[in-house]
């Protein structure tokens, strides 16, 4: 095999995939090799990730806990600390129960493998995250798509189904920022002997949960809970099938059940609102500045605004531009997101000012001359 071929060849594409290495907590503000910036490409929507009592929380779960949870959940890694997490969940997204998983990643494997001899099709949305795609695809059934939030494409493809069914969607779009029609989506699930299945990874802790009764929610706490993880909650049968059934839940070593105390901590401070809000005033703001100054907006309103460019060499030279001025933005480009709609991905975060907001807008528009 000739790596290195392929290698070259990614470099000529503007596809090559590189690393930046920061150095510090995870926030608002970074430094890369030695060089400060402003992050605006960060998940931590909430800025908890280095929130001090979500750290302090840690600290004391490291003293209770140890760092390592030593083994899978069905061994005898399962923690008072896991299974108070999972029961606080449960009770935030008002289901019945919880169920962690190490990651959103193996959350949606871990579904789609539990599910593997109930289901005859999936359809899923065309933007859905990568983690769907290859859960479907381990349990061999065709990858089927419909236009992405086009609820007619939706019902034409459901009509030609026949079997147990799952509808799987992103609820908020992990490179557009936009939302799902969860409601629409369960009306259709309902009527066409399908269950549906939605990933919040990206609306949890920022939109209240809206959760369809007997449908499939998974989020993750990687993202506006500051920490790591993600987990499935449901009716009492269903999460113990997925404790049955579920390879990528058996098969792996539980998180650290510190992160779980820090995590409760996290909870704690979502449910008090105050991140919250200040991230979704920021948001209103950066699309307001954004329009004053005649950029384009995309149709969400979530933390995730993205900036179209449509070639990953521009994608890559503005992301580029804006390094220099200090802002670290990365440029997406294919195979995440379809040939001719590369683009920025600008995360806003709560602890972000509105001053770092608009000098970021202003070096945008710069950018793009
Ligand atoms: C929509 C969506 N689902 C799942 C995941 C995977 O979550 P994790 O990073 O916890 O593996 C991501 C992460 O990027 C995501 O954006």
């Amino acid at each position: 095999m000739d790596f290195s071929k392929k290698l070259s060849d990614l470099k000529q594409q503007h596809l090559y995939r590189s690393r930046k290495v920061t150095d510090g907590a995870q926030d608002v503000k970074t430094v890369i090799n030695g060089k400060s910036l402003i992050n605006f490409c960060s998940n931590d929507y909430l800025s908890l990730a280095n929130h001090v009592q979500v750290k302090e929380a840690f600290k004391q779960g490291v003293d209770k806990y140890g760092v390592g949870s030593g083994a899978s959940h069905l061994v005898s890694g399962h923690s008072l600390a896991h299974h108070n997490l999972e029961e606080i969940l449960a009770d935030y997204t008002g289901q019945a129960r919880a169920l962690l998983f190490s990651t959103g990643y193996s959350a949606n494997l871990g579904i789609f493998s539990a599910l593997k001899d109930e289901l005859d099709w999936v359809l899923q949305d065309k933007l859905n995250h990568a983690s769907l795609i290859d859960g479907n695809q381990l349990i061999n059934l065709p990858i089927q798509r419909y236009k992405h939030n086009d609820l007619d494409s939706l019902n034409k493809k459901v009509a030609k189904q026949s079997g147990q069914g799952m509808i799987a969607t992103d609820n908020i779009f992990s490179m557009d920022g936009d939302q799902a029609k969860i409601d629409d989506l369960q009306k259709i699930a309902n009527f066409s002997n399908a269950t549906l299945m939605q990933d919040d990874a990206h609306g949890f802790g920022v939109f209240e949960p809206n959760i369809p009764e007997n449908s499939i929610y998974m989020a993750t706490l990687g993202k506006a809970a500051g920490t790591m993880g993600a987990f499935v909650a449901g009716n009492e049968d269903f999460i113990e099938f997925l404790i049955q059934k579920s390879r990528s839940y058996t098969y792996t070593t539980a998180i650290a059940p510190a992160i779980c105390v820090a995590t409760l901590k996290s909870l704690e401070l979502i449910q008090k609102g105050e991140q919250k809000a200040k991230l979704l005033t920021n948001i209103d703001f950066f699309r307001n500045f954004s329009t004053a100054l005649g950029l384009p907006i995309a149709n969400s309103h979530s933390a995730i605004q993205p900036l179209i460019i449509g070639e990953s060499e521009k994608a890559l030279s503005v992301s580029k531009k804006l390094y220099d001025q200090g802002f670290y933005v990365s440029a997406i480009r294919t195979p995440t997101v379809a040939k001719g709609t590369e683009r920025l991905r600008i995360t806003l975060s709560a602890n972000h000012t509105q001053t770092q907001i608009e000098k970021l807008l202003t070096s945008v528009k710069y950018a793009l001359q």
